[in-house]
């Protein structure tokens, strides 16, 4: 099935593949576009496992509550009404299937490790998105929103035709500064609760030691949840845009917006 994102390959037009063609040889042509700078691949490959292995832990924290959940003074996550609970944060099933009982100590000196490797590498993607002046291809703008209902739209097959877009798409801009913001939320309510007393100030202001500990919790499943859509747009969007994650360049019609002339443009 074709997206609606996939792009048509470039390098299957007419006069490329030696059919007849019914195009200007002119708009045939393709070009190779530098989307992606060295610095922001090496810093979303390297966030991957790293956020991999702080919610893999944090499962294994987590557990330590799950597993005695009318004896320990947390609370254990929830969906339901009243004393109906429909989801409970986790079915015992779920611990099972992943051997994640019993490995709570192991959980925190992963997890109290990589929260740094964590902090670092999103200061630094955030440092190195300001001062580049890549934001302006990632903030959402006036339009981001009413383009990314359009995509989703799109997306659902309820309406055709995607609108302009430079690198990213308004659902695209508004997904990634989510993360930013999500990346921000998870490290200030971890480091409320990993240090409540020295940090009082802190988990004071987050609303308190459980309040922190409820936003760290769900902040997490945002994540999940983003990583989820994420990768299935990746694999819809198709070859060429995730080489350009891994190599830097993309393969582009040449009548497409160039990001290289707009970022020379910008002050
Ligand atoms: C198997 C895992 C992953 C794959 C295959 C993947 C792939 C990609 C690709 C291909 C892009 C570029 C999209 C485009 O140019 O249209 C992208 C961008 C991005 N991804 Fe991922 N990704 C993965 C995991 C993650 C994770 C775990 C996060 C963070 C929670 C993440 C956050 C982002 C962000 C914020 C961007 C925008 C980067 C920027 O321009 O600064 N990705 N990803």
């Amino acid at each position: 099935m074709k997206s609606p994102h996939q792009q048509p390959d470039p390098r299957k037009t007419p006069s490329a593949t030696g059919e007849a063609a019914d195009v200007p040889e002119a708009s045939a042509s393709i070009r190779l576009e530098r989307k992606h700078p060295l610095a922001i691949r090496w810093m979303h490959w390297v966030n991957f496992p790293v956020l991999f292995t702080m919610i893999w832990s944090g499962i294994l924290i987590y557990w330590n509550d799950s597993d005695n959940p009318y004896q320990h003074a947390h609370r254990v996550y929830r969906i339901g009404v009243g004393r109906l609970t429909v989801v409970r944060f986790f079915p015992d099933w779920f611990y099972t299937l992943l051997h994640v009982p019993y490995h709570v100590t192991l959980g925190l000196s992963y997890h109290f490790f990589f929260m740094w490797i964590f902090a670092l590498n999103g200061v630094a993607w955030v440092l190195y998105t300001w001062i580049s002046g890549e934001w302006r291809f990632l903030l959402p703008d006036r339009r981001s929103l009413r383009d990314a209902i359009q995509v989703t739209l799109v997306d659902l097959h309820l309406r055709k035709g995607l609108p302009r877009q430079t690198k990213y798409n308004g659902a695209q801009r508004i997904a990634y500064t989510s993360c930013v913001l999500m990346g921000a939320v998870m490290l200030l309510t971890g480091l409320a609760i990993y240090k409540p007393t020295q940090l009082h100030w802190l988990t004071s202001a987050l609303g308190g030691y459980e309040m922190a500990r409820w936003i760290h919790f769900w902040t997490t499943m945002g994540f999940v949840g983003f990583f989820g859509i994420h990768v299935v747009q990746v694999a819809l969007a198709g070859w060429n845009n995730f080489r350009a994650m891994v190599s830097g360049f993309e393969v582009q019609r040449a009548e497409s917006p160039s990001l290289e002339a707009e970022r020379s443009r910008w002050p």
